[in-house]
């Protein structure tokens, strides 16, 4: 199959892309590489930014696609916050503008990167698809939103869509060729690296007063190889089934900080030095997914997810 990926030259989309190569799919990237490396993929690119209509409209007037993949998006909470309206231009409109494209040119399957952001605090764990969505930061409302937006577009041009709902995505690929590598870093996972590298003084945790058993927040951690996996999934129920759906990706476990931060001194071996800090804004106690759908409706399951994942 054809694929047009945006943003995939980005964290999930450049492991996303290696993945699909390795099923006999022909992929072009769309990415402005603002955040992306061009260096993380082996495929043609095309460096563009979705706002700018006529640079998207281009792509799918050279080459005929038979799906998409739409990873291009900010993604960092807390700027989200100070910058909104950068949030609701860049993802929402340039969702939109991608969509018109793909509706000019008669291509009616999209896989979108939603979050479980939306969920907000969530009022059941395991979080379900169908949990209530109040999400408590403008990113996680621009996903939300354009989830609402791709309804229309399957409603009204029949666009049908599968949004992809992560957990936290975590890891690189096996061979250590690609992995996450975002400036500036939010994640908990590099950040505790680096930490482990010497390269931060200390490791600072934000809060361990949360109800949860240690104290400090538990998330659900998805191996990006298994984000991978089940965006080629959806992909093909896309095309068997011409049905739009939405599905939480994740591992189904919650973890602490407290285990990664443990995990980390343990497997690198260094012994880094720890504070606790003031809680952040808006950060629930815990969140993890149910991830029966996904594992039924997909038939998909997390490999490499485990924090005590052995290779074989
Ligand atoms: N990393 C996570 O834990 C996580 C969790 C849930 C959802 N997501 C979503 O998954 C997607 C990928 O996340 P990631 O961690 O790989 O982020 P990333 O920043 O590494 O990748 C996004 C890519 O999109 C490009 N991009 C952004 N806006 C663009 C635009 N307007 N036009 C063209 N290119 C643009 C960036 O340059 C970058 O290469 C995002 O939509 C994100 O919101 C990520």
């Amino acid at each position: 199959m054809k694929i047009l990926v945006t943003g995939g030259a980005g964290y999930i989309g450049s492991h996303t892309v290696a993945e699909l190569l390795k099923a006999g799919h022909e992929v072009v990237v769309f990415d402005n590489l603002l955040y992306g490396h061009k260096e993380s993929i082996s495929c043609p690119l095309v460096v563009g930014d979705l706002l700018n209509k006529e640079e998207i409209n281009q792509v799918f007037e050279k080459e005929k696609f038979e799906g998409v993949i739409h990873f291009a998006n900010y993604a960092l909470v807390g700027e989200s916050m100070k910058n909104p309206g950068k949030y609701f231009e860049s993802n929402l409109q340039g969702g939109i503008n991608l969509l018109d494209a793909m509706k000019a040119h008669v291509v009616n399957k999209i896989v979108f990167s939603s979050s479980c952001a939306q969920y907000g605090f969530p009022e059941k764990l395991p979080v379900r698809e169908d949990e209530s969505k109040k999400p408590v930061s403008v990113y996680g409302e621009t996903k939300l939103l354009f989830e609402r937006i791709l309804a229309w577009y399957d409603k009204l041009f029949g666009i049908k869509n599968i949004c992809m709902r992560y957990f936290n995505a975590a890891g690189a690929s096996l061979d250590g060729s690609i992995g996450e590598d975002h400036t500036p870093e939010t994640h908990l996972i590099p950040l505790v690296m680096q930490t482990a590298l010497g390269q931060k003084e200390k490791q600072i945790i934000f809060g361990d007063d949360y109800q949860t058993p240690d104290g400090t927040n538990i998330r659900d951690y998805i191996h990006v190889l298994d984000l991978a996996s089940a965006h080629l999934r959806s992909l093909d129920y896309l095309i068997n089934e011409n049905k739009s759906d939405n599905f939480n990706v994740g591992t189904g476990t919650g973890y602490s900080v407290k285990q990664i931060v443990e995990t980390i001194k343990k497997i690198s071996g260094v012994d880094f030095l720890v504070e606790i800090g003031p809680r952040r804004p808006g950060d629930p106690d815990a969140v993890w997914a149910d991830n029966s759908k996904i594992k039924k409706i997909l038939s998909w399951e997390p490999r490499y997810s485990s924090l005590h994942h052995q290779r074989n």
